[in-house]
């Protein structure tokens, strides 16, 4: 009995000599190997149990010098590991810059809309905001759209679902223009005016972006809702001159100084005298080609003096008061900018797409 555990301990002394691991896992299986509890260490303690008290004697120191053994060269090699894993976390230079986060791009049609308000902004233009679900009031009625106006059917409108335990179909509806913004900033300083002449701001100058609906089958030239941009200004003494002036800027400054423009009459319910205007094409000079369709010129919004009738009904005095409006779409204007051939593109949010515009 003796023999055999002097052989093991002599075979386990030199296996003591050689441990080798190369990973914290390896280490750990050597501990397991012999001083779990069923280790090879371990087991020579059951067989040590079975001597007798002169061979406990004789072996005893033996035996217990193993285990030191083992566990301190185990403990050797785990705290080498650990300052191995240190070293290469450390092996990273900490001061260097770090890599620049892939930022998305702007969509368009936001890069769009902040241009026009900044180019507005420089000529004294602030942004208004008014409500998407809107009601008829707003939309059409305080507008100069008569009940039975014919110029209602020039948009298809969406209307809300008639509510519980409210009377008749709902007037409540998805604003088809932003120019439905026009009628509550109009209606806010009618009050003020009403209400604090002294200190009232003496006219009213903004630009109304949004998104506004329409019940259109969707195809690449049109969507059900789409954006656009609104512009009121309101003040003594407001002619026509003002407009067409305020539009030439913005046209050169946002197609280029040599873009001309063209006002043609149009029809508005909200404006009189209204227009359309033109811009130059600037594919072909003016020379006329396939995108003008061979004219030279592309419509790119409807304008007009505010109609006496939209003052009056929002409470301004339309003796004293006279303005000018005009509205355009954002994405017509991305169009001529960007040539996007197909109108839903801006909705889709496809990343191939939208990478393509200036990154933020
Ligand atoms: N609201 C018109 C539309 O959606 C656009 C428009 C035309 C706005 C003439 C105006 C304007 O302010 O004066 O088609």
């Amino acid at each position: 009995m003796s023999e055999l555990l002097k052989d093991k301990i002599e075979r386990l002394r030199v296996e003591a000599q050689n441990l080798h691991a190369n990973t914290a896992e390896e280490v750990e299986a050597l501990r397991q190997k012999y001083l779990s509890k069923k280790g090879d260490v371990s087991l020579l303690f059951d067989d040590f149990k079975a001597l007798t008290k002169e061979q406990k004697a004789q072996w005893g120191a033996s035996v217990n010098q193993l285990k030191q053994q083992f566990e301190s060269q185990i403990k050797q090699m785990r705290e080498q590991m650990e300052s191995k894993v240190q070293t290469v976390a450390y092996k990273e230079d900490l001061t260097r810059t770090p890599d620049s986060i892939g930022l998305g791009a702007r969509h368009p049609l936001s890069l769009v809309r902040e241009q026009i308000i900044t180019i507005f902004s420089r000529i004294g233009f602030t942004v208004a905001d008014g409500p998407e679900v809107e009601d008829d009031k707003h939309v059409f009625g305080m507008l100069n759209f008569a009940p039975e106006h014919p110029a209602r059917d020039m948009q298809d409108t969406f209307f809300v679902e008639k509510q519980e335990g409210v009377q008749k179909p709902t007037d409540i509806l998805l604003r088809t223009h932003t120019s439905s913004v026009q009628t509550r900033a109009l209606t806010d300083w009618a009050k003020a005016l009403n209400n604090d002449p002294a200190n009232a701001p003496q006219s009213l100058r903004i630009l109304c972006p949004g998104r506004v609906f329409r019940n259109e089958a969707i195809s690449a030239r049109a969507h059900c809702f789409f954006h656009q941009v609104e512009g009121l200004y309101v003040d003594k003494n407001v002619s026509f001159a003002d407009l067409r002036q305020a539009l030439l800027y913005f046209a050169k400054e946002m197609f280029g100084p040599d873009t001309q423009i063209r006002l043609r009459p149009s029809y508005f319910p909200f404006t009189e005298p209204s227009a359309e205007m033109d811009i130059s094409c600037d594919l072909c000079g003016g020379k006329g080609c396939a995108f003008c369709k061979g004219t030279g010129w592309v419509e790119i919004l409807g304008c007009g003096m505010v109609d006496p009738n939209v003052l009056e009904s929002c409470g301004i005095d339309s003796k004293v008061y006279s303005g000018y409006a005009f509205g355009m779409g954002v994405e017509r204007i991305a169009n001529l900018k960007y040539r996007v051939k197909d109108l839903r593109l801006f909705s889709e949010n496809d990343v191939r797409f939208l990478e393509q515009f200036e990154s933020c």
